[in-house]
């Protein structure tokens, strides 16, 4: 069983904050919240720890990590360079949900940024993930805490859904507020590229650089990826997610689907009054109309469905408005079809 310890999310209490920096310098690992999941953290200088961040999550071993630091100085313990331009968006966005991708110091561990010669690096802005950084005064490598393939965890019970007795520690610090995991952008490449659309949005991005491409959202599965993280089918819950245009759309396919015998429950955006002929045989679940509280909301909106076991999530789609950049992104992704 993995040990949880509950800690205020804005002045963790000290003890559970020793606790976790103790567990990390002896090459365990801690899962924490971020304003973005809860991150599985192992010392990112430490192979052996970082090794065992894999282990746990059943990940390949070629799946890059995200380097935490509390600041620009962490930075420099894991990036080659650190020029002008990774200065001026640290400025602009850290901490925060940005996480750079620079080249890599050679001694920090291959393994780390899954044999890559590159790095990614994050400031994170949650007091607890802080905090520890702080006590560690190291970086902490720390993917999404939840097992390969499966949804990210915005709160404490997520991560014990699936990585229960995998790690020695859970600090529990409640509901991440933003809810998205953080936006990666390719510093290496020219002009610079975004390798996951998150929770900085590219308008923010382009402020400090025009020139910023970003991946076809579209990209197919058997095309090559410069981040492994691209891959289709993360972020799936493990019901069938499907979209559907509009919610007039999403009622039929889920009546549909009813009517063939499944599980089905529907996703929709805003206020969605029960339909007449609705005699409550599919679950309905509603999210806040605007980007930033669908965001918050999502993955627990899955894991809950997942939880209460239906077979098929239908899901009115986002708008397009590029404030939905990263939730189409995710449910693009999540999607079947
Ligand atoms: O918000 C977040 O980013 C969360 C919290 C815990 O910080 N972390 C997270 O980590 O989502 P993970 O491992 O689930 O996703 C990291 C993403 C993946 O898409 C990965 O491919 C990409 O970052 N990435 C990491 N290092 C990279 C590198 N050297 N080159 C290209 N992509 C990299
Ligand atoms: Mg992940």
């Amino acid at each position: 069983m993995t040990r949880v310890l509950r800690v205020d999310s804005t002045s963790p209490e000290p003890h559970a904050i020793e606790e976790a920096a103790r567990v990390l310098r002896g090459g365990g690992l801690v899962a924490f919240p971020t304003e973005t999941v809860y991150g599985l953290g192992a010392l990112a200088l430490d192979e052996r720890a970082v090794a065992s961040i894999f282990e746990a999550k059943g990940r390949p071993r070629s799946h890059p990590l995200i380097a935490h630091v509390e600041g620009e100085a962490g930075a420099l313990r894991v990036a080659a360079r650190w020029d002008e331009q990774a200065r001026r968006f640290a400025a602009a966005f850290w901490p925060g949900p940005l996480t750079l991708v620079v080249k890599r110091r050679a001694d920090v561990p291959a393994v780390t940024s899954g044999f890559c010669d590159t790095i990614a690096v994050r400031a994170p802005a949650h007091p607890v993930a802080l905090a520890i950084l702080r006590a560690v005064g190291e970086p902490i490598a720390a993917p999404s805490a939840n097992r390969f393939q499966t949804l990210s965890p915005t709160r404490a019970e997520h991560v014990l859904r699936t990585l229960d007795g995998r790690i020695d520690l859970l600090i529990d610090g409640g509901p991440c507020a933003t809810g998205i995991e953080s936006t990666v952008l390719a510093l290496y490449t020219h002009p610079p590229r975004v390798l996951r659309p998150g929770a900085v949005e590219l308008a923010s991005l382009r402020r400090i650089d025009s020139s910023i491409t970003a991946e076809n959202e579209q990209a197919r599965a058997d095309e090559e990826r410069a981040s492994p993280g691209m891959d289709p089918r993360h972020y799936a819950p493990r019901a069938r997610l499907r979209l559907s245009a509009s919610r007039d759309d999403a009622e039929r396919l889920a009546r549909a689907l009813f009517a063939e015998g499944r599980s089905v429950a529907l996703l929709l955006r805003g206020d969605a009054p029960a339909r007449p002929e609705d005699d409550g045989r599919i679950a309905r679940r509603n999210l806040p109309s605007d980007a930033a509280g669908y965001g918050r909301e999502l993955f627990a909106a899955l894991h809950a469905l997942d939880e209460a076991g239906v077979t098929d999530i239908v899901v009115e789609d986002v708008p397009t408005d590029p404030s939905f950049w990263a939730v189409a992104d995710r449910l693009r992704r999540g999607s079947v079809g």
